[in-house]
């Protein structure tokens, strides 16, 4: 496959399209952000690296992180996990409260901001220096020990947290919430402030896309079943009440945050990543959704 003929020519597709999304304004420090940088990266199993614009450059991760945290806890713990949270999807809004009321604390999946609450609360109770696990976690699936927080956004996104809290609360009074509220929300911002670019990116992604070992090192990082329950999850509930719409329109499992960046793998061929932060109305990448749409349109090539 031509990727880097298929990718330059995303590119110049880009170049003459108008970018209707809106940066993330809630936190503020990610408000700041040049809305015009774009990225993308894929790397292939068989071909490696192809890539263009802002790929080097790191960003806000967000959401994305939601992966991580739930790789490290599914390698610690095995489906006793999946008793504090479901694999559904739930088409509702990543920060919603509202199914939680009604369904016991309990999340509709770990990729929603109150199942990666969950997951983080699992950590605290698991791990002895959580923070730091996940950055090692990271720096090992990467082989990049430089991979660190962002502090601004960290300390940003402290000062604007009412709704994690309110999460959190309403899951501690359902008791699916163990520790200490400040520490697991503490964890969760941490997480969500990590900055990685497309390339680091689709290089930690490279274990979703290869059956759970890193391509640089073939360390098997997670068992392989538990790798297609990652990716199972990521399909259906990675973009949250837009996860039927990017399934329809790219057919890949795969991740946002609202940092603007997006994280997909084809399993068995390659790792992806897009870097624009403009949001859509759903808080999904509005120029990443294209161009990962355009990328599967013109490899014809999906997992479908
Ligand atoms: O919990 C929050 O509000 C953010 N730090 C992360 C949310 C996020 O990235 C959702 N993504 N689309």
């Amino acid at each position: 496959m031509q990727y880097q003929k298929i990718l330059d020519t995303i590119k110049e597709e880009l170049s003459t399209k108008q970018n209707k999304g809106k940066v993330a304004s809630y936190i503020p420090e990610l408000a700041k952000v040049d809305p015009n940088k774009f990225g993308m990266h894929l790397y292939c199993i068989n071909s490696g690296h192809y890539g263009f614009g802002n790929e080097e450059e790191q960003f806000s991760i967000q959401s994305i992180s939601k992966v991580f945290s739930l790789t490290l806890a599914m390698s610690l713990l095995n489906d006793e996990l999946f008793e504090r949270v479901d694999v559904e999807p739930s088409g509702d809004p990543f920060n919603s409260l509202v199914q939680l009321e009604y369904e016991n604390g309990i999340p509709r999946n770990p990729l929603i901001n109150s199942g990666a609450l969950v997951i983080a609360d699992i950590l605290v109770s698991t791990l002895d220096n959580p923070k730091k696990q996940l950055l090692d976690f990271i720096h090992e699936i990467t082989g990049n020990t430089g991979i660190n927080i962002n502090l601004k956004v960290f300390n940003s996104e402290k000062k604007y947290s009412n709704r994690n809290a309110s999460l959190l609360h309403l899951m501690k009074s359902f008791g699916n919430v163990k520790n200490d509220i400040e520490t697991v929300l503490d964890l969760y911002i941490f997480q969500c402030s990590i900055a990685m670019s497309c390339k680091e990116l689709a290089t930690a992604f490279m274990v979703y896309a290869n059956s759970g070992r890193t391509l640089f090192d073939k360390k098997q990082i997670i068992s392989e079943r538990k790798i297609k329950r990652i990716n199972a999850i990521m399909q259906t509930c990675g973009f949250y009440d837009e996860a039927g719409e990017f399934s329809f329109r790219v057919g890949l499992p795969g991740k946002s945050g609202v940092g603007g960046g997006i994280a997909a793998i084809h399993p068995g061929q390659y790792a992806v990543t897009t870097w624009s932060p403009p949001l859509n109305p759903k808080g999904n990448s509005e120029l990443g959704m294209y161009a990962l749409e355009r990328l599967t349109t013109l490899t014809g090539f999906s997992i479908f």
